[in-house]
């Protein structure tokens, strides 16, 4: 009888201790505990159910070699819980090639453009958005420039065909008037997007690029606060030892209007072949000005009351500056060996 009992146990042991080598996760080891274990119909607990069939002579004895296997039975479980993670690792085949975990990354224009409005954001600026197909009059004429302005002619516009007065928007400046239609000041927004304009591509050129405008408007503001916002805004994005200036412009949506250069980061006006300022020492990047009251009066807004500033800006011009990048078509080739660059 006991020495039947000694043949199954080792049976059982033999059994358990296969079982266990193979074990390669948490969750297996817990069923493999579970069966052997479970108070419920774990195999020990029906060995310990059993004994008490035993007469009272073989039951200590009995009792002994049941318990024998379970102290090496939760010995290996111990063993085998701190084991486990350099037992799986152990099975990896290191001369497999690598998997490919490259993940992907935003486009160097996502990048300047979330820079610029964290920025914006950072001075409680809220970011408004408009449409890419825009009425000619959002575009043009409630901006002041009407019918045979010879600024028209300046945006090379692309018309939708069949659809009267509809365009493709040659700036974000129609943002201005779709804004203040619907928001009393006061207003403090930047709106970031693509434009659109025929010209063939080149160099310097593509016939859909990205632009950011700016507007805020509220009672007294003046030229002061345009030229601290921009400056600011120029010395967080370039760098602090970056020089900002101001040149008179025209806009036919804000009067006076300004023209806004950034000193050099190259040459810092030292260099007369300088690539990028070619030896000026100073870089174009915004538009800007005072809005002009007759836009203000095309959104309702009462010039008497109020006034503003508004500012527009090119995004890849800023990142062919920033990086010193030869050729605009570059970001849009989508070469990855120019892109990953910016990554
Ligand atoms: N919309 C102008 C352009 O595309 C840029 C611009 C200049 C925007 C002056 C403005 C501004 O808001 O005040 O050339």
């Amino acid at each position: 009888m006991i020495d039947e009992l000694k043949k199954e146990i080792e049976k059982v042991k033999k059994g358990f201790l296969q079982e266990i080598d193979q074990i390669l996760s948490k969750e297996d080891l817990k069923k493999l505990r579970d069966k052997y274990t479970s108070r419920k119909n774990g195999i020990l607990t029906e060995f310990m159910h059993n004994l008490k069939k035993a007469s009272k002579e073989l039951r200590p004895i009995a009792g002994q070699t049941i318990n024998e296997l379970k102290l090496i039975i939760e010995d290996k479980f111990k063993e085998t819980e701190k084991t486990l993670i350099s037992k799986v690792y152990g099975r990896v085949d290191y001369s497999l090639p690598e998997f490919d975990f490259s993940v992907g990354y935003s486009h160097i224009l996502s990048n300047i453009l979330t820079k610029i409005e964290d920025i914006f954001l950072n001075s409680g600026y809220e970011i408004a958005y408009g449409f890419e197909v825009e009425s000619e009059y959002n575009n043009f004429t409630a901006l002041n420039i009407p019918e045979h302005h010879p600024a028209r002619d300046e945006h090379d516009t692309f018309f939708i065909k069949d659809f009267e007065n509809t365009i493709l928007r040659t700036h974000t400046s129609p943002v201005q008037i779709r804004y203040m239609n619907e928001h009393k000041p006061p207003i403090k927004i930047i709106s970031p997007g693509k434009v659109f304009r025929k010209d063939e591509p080149d160099a310097t050129h593509t016939p859909v690029f990205t632009q950011v405008e700016g507007l805020l408007i509220d009672k007294d503001i003046n030229f002061s606060h345009l030229k601290g916002t921009l400056e600011s805004f120029i010395k967080s994005f370039f760098g602090e030892n970056i020089n900002v200036r101001f040149r008179p412009g025209y806009f036919p949506f804000t009067e006076p209007s300004a023209e806004v250069d950034i000193s050099c980061f190259l040459c810092f006006g030292k260099d007369q072949d300088c690539k990028i300022c070619k030896g000026t020492g100073w870089l174009e990047i915004l538009g800007s000005g005072m809005v002009h009251p007759k836009v203000l009066l095309n959104c309702n807004i009462n010039p008497e009351e109020y006034s503003g500033f508004a500012f527009g800006m090119g995004v890849e011009r800023i990142a062919l500056l920033k990086y010193g990048i030869p050729d605009i078509r570059m970001f849009y080739e989508n070469d990855i060996r120019f892109l990953s660059q910016f990554g």
